[in-house]
């Protein structure tokens, strides 16, 4: 039977005239005109009354309620009705409130809620699921090759001193770069659990720079390579323009992690730039190269583990594709962030700011 608010209305309006004129009728004494005006006007109010309680307060609510599990079933949760503090969801105004409608927006934002989480499990699990794939593809390789060079000794190559010396030689660089691998992984697990935490306390980036270009000074000359440290502060930057508020080491670790990028991926008798800006709050650093640039489509992905521009040249740098991962980690930790903009064929430049110790502070403590 076909059901909805007028033809409720219509069933109760007329059986509510009905039973008002037969009750009138039966009054002596009332004349007929009576008898047919108010079941006339019953018939009405009724009918109104009905229509708008059912339609506006029963039905509406109901087919809203169906329209958006139809929605669900078929995973459209796209539209305005799911979005978490969608105007939907907030309570019914006013001094009346219907139950019905509260109903419908409490689970409205329920499923809301549940819905996001389950998108946001399900990109977890598939983040896991390719994160292993990488981890053991990475581990694979190293491992399988120190594992043929041995196998190949102990078939009978130990016997030839050349090929003994060779081989195991390889197989050493691949455990080596299998231990880098197991040890950056460590970190950035670390990291992100928040067993490392950072250990901030003042320091001169101006001395850490220089520190970190004297040590990275043999990589570079291997590619005919020059570092500069360009330092740049205003007079009323004060005497240490460079003292900074953050965890030394890891600070360290990322301007190695930048500036040996530099050197790895930079143009063969080039500049890398390591350049300290003091602004008032902050000091900039910026790590810039002359060489080869990233293509826009790969500049988003550099900071996802295990991502390689160019495969084949970063594992023969030795790289893992973790530096930048951990790079990003740290900063964020440090409440920064890294930004990184390239021109391919002119170069690469990574920036961030860290928070500068204001002298009058260290007077005060
Ligand atoms: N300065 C740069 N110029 C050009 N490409 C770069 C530069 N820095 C990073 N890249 C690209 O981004 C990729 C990711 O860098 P990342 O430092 O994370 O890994 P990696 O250098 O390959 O290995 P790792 O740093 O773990 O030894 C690199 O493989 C390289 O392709
Ligand atoms: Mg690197």
């Amino acid at each position: 039977m076909f059901v909805n608010a007028k033809a409720v209305a219509l069933l109760l309006a007329t059986s509510v005239s009905l039973i008002t004129a037969a009750f009138l009728s039966l009054v002596s004494g009332t004349p007929q005109l009576a008898v047919f005006l108010s079941g006339i006007l019953s018939f009405g109010a009724c009918f109104v009354l009905t229509f708008v309680t059912f339609e506006f307060l029963i039905f509406r609510e109901v087919n809203s309620i169906y329209n958006k599990f139809s929605k669900i079933k078929k995973r459209d949760y796209a539209t305005a009705d799911f979005q978490i503090n969608s105007p939907d969801v907030s309570h019914a105004v006013g001094f009346f409130t219907n139950p019905i409608r509260q109903v419908n927006e409490e689970i409205t934002a329920y499923t809301t809620e549940k819905l996001h989480e389950i998108d946001k499990l399900k990109k977890l699990e598939q983040y896991r699921r390719e994160f292993i794939a990488d981890v053991s593809h990475e581990l694979k390789t190293p491992l399988f090759a120190a594992q043929g060079f041995i196998h190949t000794l102990i078939d009978g190559a130990m016997e030839d001193e050349t090929v003994r010396m060779t081989f195991l030689e390889k197989a050493a660089k691949n455990l080596d770069s299998l231990t880098r691998l197991v040890k950056d992984l460590l970190t950035l697990s670390q990291i992100e659990s928040g067993a490392i935490t950072m250990m901030p306390d003042i320091f001169n980036l101006h001395e850490l720079g220089k520190d970190v270009i004297e040590q990275l000074e043999n990589h570079a000359e291997k590619r005919s390579i020059q570092c500069k440290l360009v330092l740049k502060a205003r007079k009323t930057d004060g005497d240490m323009p460079f003292n900074v508020w953050a965890d030394e080491q890891r600070i360290k670790q990322v301007l190695i992690n930048l500036v040996i990028n530099g050197i790895k991926y930079g143009r063969e008798g080039g500049t890398v730039w390591l350049e300290l800006k003091a602004n008032e709050n902050a000091v900039k650093i910026t790590v810039r190269d002359d060489g080869q640039g990233i293509n826009p489509e790969h500049l988003g992905r550099i900071f996802e583990r295990f991502y390689r521009v160019d495969k084949s040249r970063s594992k023969m740098q030795g790289g893992t594709g973790l530096g930048l991962a951990i790079t990003k980690h740290i900063l964020e930790k440090h409440n920064s962030k890294i930004n990184v903009s390239s021109q391919v064929g002119l170069g690469t430049t990574f920036s961030f700011k860290l928070p500068k110790h204001l002298e009058a502070e260290s007077q005060e403590d």
